[in-house]
């Protein structure tokens, strides 16, 4: 049976900002997306049934059909009949790496993996977009979880327009293992709360979304600029989050006293990450914050930007 090994980076938002809501429920977004080097490894194997089945040891990721690796399997399965029908079901071993429900697109760049992953089993030979495509039509971060590097996302997140890589900025990443912030509720509360300041008019959204292109975070990163990211960075998210989540709030101060260049919640959380001047200023970083807060509930990782979306590990 063929196989692929997968490496899916998770992303953080070095920019996320609300300007509206739609029609359709969702928000009008205008947000920077970075990958970065933590990843899962997802090993797909084509399987002489006709079921798509998920095997993952980690407690909190589900094994059914609400997990996104499924439904990217079954919409591949739906898309292309024929090809289900000739090679048959699939099995998806997700190696758990990126701490779940962060803000950091885990289960976004998983479904990624088997989209790029079922192409190849099924000699698809699909393009990019197509992927992004259908990646769009499974959650808002899928497409850029494709693509990954460094890029403008508009829209609901789905559109997107790629900037230079970003590689070698080192970052430092923290989660309590216990804390899960649902991504819906993020929006819903920030809508109940600052609905109100909502653009309107369609001329004053398409300004909002065309300012991004010539703004200073999108400046210094043309630059490779990691102070001047680090001092750019910015979450609309954060006003919802931070104060319902104080733990949260207290390791983002953690962070800005150990030093770090910038630090920020990263998509509607509760992940923070801090840019650091060098490897070794991360690690020192990490290891004055865990003396700081000295919690086993929180995990530290030291990370880098990358310019990587779904890369093929090895092939069998
Ligand atoms: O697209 P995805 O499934 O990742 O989004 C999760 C939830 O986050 C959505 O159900 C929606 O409530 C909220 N969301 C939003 N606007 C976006 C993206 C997500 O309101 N642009």
């Amino acid at each position: 049976m063929r196989s692929y090994t997968l490496i899916a980076p998770a992303k953080i938002n070095l920019h996320l900002e609300i300007i509206s809501d739609r029609p359709d429920g969702y928000h009008e977004l205008v947000m920077i997306l970075q990958s970065i080097d933590l990843a899962d490894e997802i090993y797909l194997q084509a399987s002489d049934t006709e079921t798509i089945r998920i095997r993952c040891d980690h407690p909190e990721v589900p094994l059914d059909k609400s997990n996104l690796a499924y439904k990217a399997a079954e919409l591949m399965a739906v898309e292309f009949p024929q090809a289900f029908a000739k090679y048959g079901g699939v099995n998806i071993t997700i190696n758990k790496r990126i701490p779940v429900a962060a803000g950091l697109a885990g289960g976004s760049t998983n479904a990624a993996a088997v989209l790029v992953g079922i192409d190849l089993l099924w000699n698809l030979g699909l393009t990019q977009s197509e992927l992004e495509e259908l990646g769009a039509q499974l959650g808002s971060d899928v497409p850029f979880c494709v693509a990954g590097g460094t890029a403008i996302a508009t829209g609901r997140g789905e559109q997107l327009a790629p900037l230079p890589s970003l590689d070698n900025i080192y970052i430092v990443l923290g989660k309590y293992r216990s804390l899960a912030v649902s991504t819906a509720w993020a929006y819903k509360t920030y809508r109940q709360e600052f609905g109100d300041s909502y653009l309107r008019d369609t001329d004053s959204l398409s300004a909002r979304a065309a300012a991004i292109h010539s703004g200073p975070i999108v400046k210094a990163i043309l630059h490779k600029d990691a102070r001047e990211i680090a001092q750019k960075l910015h979450n609309d998210l954060e006003r919802v989050v931070l104060p319902a989540y104080p733990q949260v709030l207290q390791l983002r101060q953690t962070f800005a006293s150990a030093g770090v260049l910038g630090t920020m919640m990263s998509g509607s959380g509760p992940s923070v990450f801090a840019i650091c001047e060098s490897l070794q200023q991360a690690e020192q970083v990490q290891l004055r914050v865990r003396e700081i807060l000295p919690d086993e509930d929180l995990e530290l990782f030291v990370t880098r930007m990358t310019s990587h979306g779904i890369q093929v590990a090895s092939s069998v």
